[in-house]
């Protein structure tokens, strides 16, 4: 009896997360008109995964006790490449394993990866490729 309560709940649950992809607050208008676009698209495809905070982007884990698997790196804090972000975007992160692969290709891809290059991690450095 129980049982039957618990799986719906579950599945809500995971609606709801789902939903909350590409419905955050667009917050671009502190982001230098060539980047606009390319944030509109990290808004709308990304946020629900990933923090950006000059976005509005909350989708990464900030307690640990709210993580989940899909939760993305935390790009207040992680510095990307565009060559890093065109790589993750064609394979599905780095590991394949969560990200979807090809959310946004050719012309989108390019926008959303100049973007992270110029937005992303303030703090840090850029990773080494995982071309090698
Ligand atoms: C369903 C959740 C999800 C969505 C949507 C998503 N990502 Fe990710 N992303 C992840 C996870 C989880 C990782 C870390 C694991 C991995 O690298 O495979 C990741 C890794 C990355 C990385 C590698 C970061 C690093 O330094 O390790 C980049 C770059 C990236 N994502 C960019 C994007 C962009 C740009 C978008 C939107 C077009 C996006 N992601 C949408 C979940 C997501």
């Amino acid at each position: 009896m129980t049982r039957r309560i618990i799986i719906p709940a579950a599945a809500l649950v995971a609606a709801l997360a789902l939903g909350a992809c590409g419905k955050e607050n667009v917050e671009t208008s502190d982001i230098a008109p060539q980047y606009r676009e390319g944030a509109t698209l990290f808004v709308e495809n990304c946020s629900g995964c990933h923090t950006l905070s000059s976005v509005g982007a909350e989708g990464s884990a900030i307690k640990i006790n709210n993580r989940e698997r899909v939760d993305g790196p935390n790009f207040d804090q992680r510095a990307e490449t565009k060559q890093n972000v065109l790589y993750a975007l064609h394979n599905g992160g780095f590991s394949g394993a969560i990200m979807p692969e090809n959310i946004l290709t050719g012309e989108d891809a390019q926008k959303v990866a100049d973007f992270l290059a110029k937005y992303a991690g303030a703090e840090k450095p850029a990773p080494a490729s995982p071309q090698g």
